[in-house]
């Protein structure tokens, strides 16, 4: 069964995403060497759960058997959860997770409170318009009662006024698996499966892609590239012919050329599943005749898979209305002309120099082409030494 929901875990470095992931699906998704050596999360991870209610007790779980009565539960619903990295310089990663979520959840360690990164993913939901968000108050067992009330109203004051405000805060301890059950509760209560729309044709975000086969492989083995992302509409078959947009570039005597990629799906996976159809929310794979050397080690991030012929326009060239994000003690310009900029649409990052800006309008140059999905956009810019989200941007015409 396909999960039907994205879920995503944000918030700031080392507040417990990673651990939450593992007490809600079982899975550990740190798994790259990198990231084992330094402890931390830099390649979005992907888990899903199926979750249970059950009747007798009103309880929710992620189990069929009640905790508490161990009693049969009923189940819910099954959800893909993607979990972030909360360190600020990997900001443009999270942009890419959140922009296929149909909620959040906002992970604050009881015992360090709000961080800059809180905030800043904080406003990259309310930019990106994600307004179904749980926040979980982690690490509670490392704090006493009058420090996890006093950090309780500090984030009820927080997200006032933005896309979170009345989201339920959850304690938990992830390390103590305390309270998780409340927190399936308030995911199911809070984040509902949208409606999608499976009669229009496909288009789907991609997330991650990759290469399957072992090193050493006989080329007759060899299985093609793997595209792993997230149907917003329609519905793709095995069989299907698609399109995957802005393609790939194929050096030329003089410059580049983009050559769209056009395959057949040969396969259709959910984390645990094959599939003849997949439908619209939580995550996919597809298995395609492509040269793994295309799919390779995340390469296709930020394409749009569609029909052929039937696909979003590519361009290097945007004009967007910017509106600036204000924030006390966050001091920042809006850009100017030259200025160099991040430009994160859909799961695409791009880098982009300013053409021209005339008051809140930009006309931005892109480093490399986007397939453009969508028409909002999260901006960043250097403030001091880093890259930070400074914006949001609307395609204007
Ligand atoms: P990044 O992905 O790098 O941003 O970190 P993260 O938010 O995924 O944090 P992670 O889950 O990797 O946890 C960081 C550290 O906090 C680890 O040492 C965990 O064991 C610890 N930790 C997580 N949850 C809890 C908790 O509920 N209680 C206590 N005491 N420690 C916790
Ligand atoms: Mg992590």
């Amino acid at each position: 069964m396909q999960p039907i929901v994205n879920i995503g875990f944000v918030g700031h470095v080392d507040h417990g995403k990673t651990s939450l992931t593992k007490a809600l699906t079982g899975k550990w998704t740190d798994t790259y060497s990198e990231e084992l050596k330094r402890g931390i999360t830099i390649k979005i991870g992907f888990a899903d759960a199926s979750f249970y209610f059950c009747k007798k007790c009103q309880r929710y779980g992620t189990a069929p058997k009640c905790t508490k009565c161990k009693g049969d539960a009923e189940f819910t619903r099954k959800v893909s959860f993607l979990d972030a990295p909360g360190h600020e310089t990997l900001m443009t990663t999270t942009i890419a997770a959140a922009s296929v979520l149909d909620g959040a959840l906002l992970v604050i360690g009881a015992n360090e409170g709000i961080q800059p990164q809180t905030e800043e993913h904080l406003m990259m939901l309310d930019i990106l318009g994600i307004k179904k968000v749980v926040i979980a108050l982690n690490k509670i067992d490392l704090v006493n009662k009058e420090q996890a009330l006093k950090v309780y109203q500090k984030v009820r004051e927080l997200i006032r006024g933005t896309a979170a405000e009345g989201a339920p805060i959850i304690p938990v301890s992830a390390n103590a698996n305390a309270n998780i059950d409340v927190l399936v509760e308030a995911i199911e209560k809070t984040i509902e499966t949208p409606k999608r729309d499976e009669s229009v044709d496909p288009l789907m975000y991609v997330v991650r892609s990759f290469d399957i086969n072992r090193p050493g492989s006989e080329i007759e083995e060899l299985n093609g590239g793997v595209i792993g992302g997230t149907l917003v509409k329609g519905v793709i078959k095995k069989g299907d012919n698609i399109a995957i947009l802005p393609g790939t570039e194929r050096k030329k005597e003089k410059g580049s050329e983009m050559i769209v990629l056009t395959v057949k799906v040969s396969s259709l996976h959910s984390e645990s599943e094959r599939l003849d159809v997949a439908a619209p929310g939580g995550l996919i794979a597809i298995g395609t005749q492509l040269d793994p050397a295309l799919t390779k080690r995340d390469s296709l991030i930020g394409s749009i898979v569609g029909k052929p012929g039937k696909m979003p326009p590519v361009t290097d060239t945007l004009t967007i209305k910017y509106s600036k994000i204000r924030r006390i003690g966050f001091e920042h310009e809006s850009p100017k002309d030259n200025d160099v900029l991040v430009v994160c649409c859909g799961t695409m990052t791009a880098i982009g120099i300013v053409l021209k800006a005339k008051k809140q309008k930009l006309q931005i140059k892109l480093k490399r082409p986007v397939c453009l999905a969508s028409t909002k956009m999260a901006i960043l810019k250097k403030v001091g030494h880093r890259w930070r989200l400074t914006g949001m941007g609307e395609l204007a015409a």
